[in-house]
């Protein structure tokens, strides 16, 4: 069976692509701070028929992630598929504030660009060299929409995103025609319910499908994730028409926007759909 490393695993987007990739084959290992909460959701799976396993890391701590996905590794005979998206939620991380873009500092940055940008890369560098050698694998990594345009409160958060951002778009540059994609899901809606009022939100049931369709078509550098209150949620890649009814291709290079590689979105982004804390249970 093929295996899915979701890192940041949690009871939102977390569970839901570990539905999405269970139920289409595919064992889970799930890595996030707290057992307990690990445990939970690997027993949820299971009652579902899904193979899951719990490998304790934090992303702040660099070898514990890349122990872990060797733990996973070995449990599972391979890792297939890697996704990043570790997000506080309701348990907050030391040093985390937000910030201004005229108010940021080295300090107030850091902890992001290790949150977001260094723990993706160690975990990349976990598996990417089994996956070259297979010559298959997939890396997706999951920001908000701030990563791609920023709002002036999360300035510190959004940097670092974009930061993350430029890296992976970059990396499936370097990957092409080697069999391993690395591609890049910026979701910019709310998650969830209880968002303010106004701030388009999706649920995790309504983006996990993006996942799977990236996987599926495997010529995709990045999706935009868009929604609209009381409105089909749509699927925004690069290139496409705003607010796209469909999933559509990506265009090639030439003729992509020249403002830069990512698309637009067609939503200003709320605080947390730009990679802002989340505010409520997720
Ligand atoms: N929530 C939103 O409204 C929203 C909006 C736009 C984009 N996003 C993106 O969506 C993704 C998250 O989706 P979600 O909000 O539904 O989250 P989720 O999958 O429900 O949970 C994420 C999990 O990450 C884990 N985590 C937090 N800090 C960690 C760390 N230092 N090391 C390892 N794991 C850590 C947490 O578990 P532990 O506490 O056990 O570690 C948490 O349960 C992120 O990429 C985020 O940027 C979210």
């Amino acid at each position: 069976m093929p295996t899915l490393a979701i890192i940041g695993a949690g009871p939102g987007m977390g569970l839901a692509i570990a539905r999405t990739f269970g139920a289409r084959g595919f064992d889970v290992a799930l890595l996030a701070r707290t057992p307990r909460k690990l445990d939970d959701l690997v027993a949820r799976l299971g009652q579902e028929g899904i193979t899951a396993a719990a490998f304790p890391a934090d992303v702040l701590d660099r070898p514990s992630l890349t122990t872990a996905l060797q733990a996973a590794r070995v449990r599972f005979g391979s890792i297939d598929v890697l996704e990043y998206s570790p997000a506080p939620g309701h348990s907050p991380v030391p040093g985390f504030t937000m910030a201004v873009p005229s108010e940021v500092t080295v300090d107030n940055l850091q902890p992001q660009i290790e949150y977001n940008l260094y723990g993706a890369v160690t975990a990349a560098r976990a598996v990417l060299p089994a996956m070259r050698e297979a010559g298959a694998g997939m890396l997706l990594f999951t920001t908000g929409g701030g990563s791609v345009h920023p709002i002036p409160m999360l300035g510190n958060i959004n940097a670092a995103a974009a930061a993350l951002r430029n890296w992976v778009l970059n990396l499936h540059n370097e990957l092409a025609g080697s069999g391993v994609l690395a591609a890049h899901v910026a979701i910019n809606t709310w998650i969830g319910e209880g968002g303010p009022e106004g701030i388009p939100s999706a649920t995790p049931e309504q983006i996990a499908p993006l996942y799977w369709d990236l996987y599926e078509r495997r010529d995709q550098a990045e999706v935009v994730f868009n929604a609209r209150r009381g409105a089909p949620s749509t699927f925004r890649k690069a290139g496409c028409p705003a607010r796209s009814p469909r999933p559509c291709r990506q265009p090639p290079p030439g003729e992509r926007p020249a403002a830069g590689n990512g698309p637009r979105a067609t939503a200003a982004p709320s605080p947390r759909a730009a990679g802002g804390p989340a505010q409520s249970a997720s």
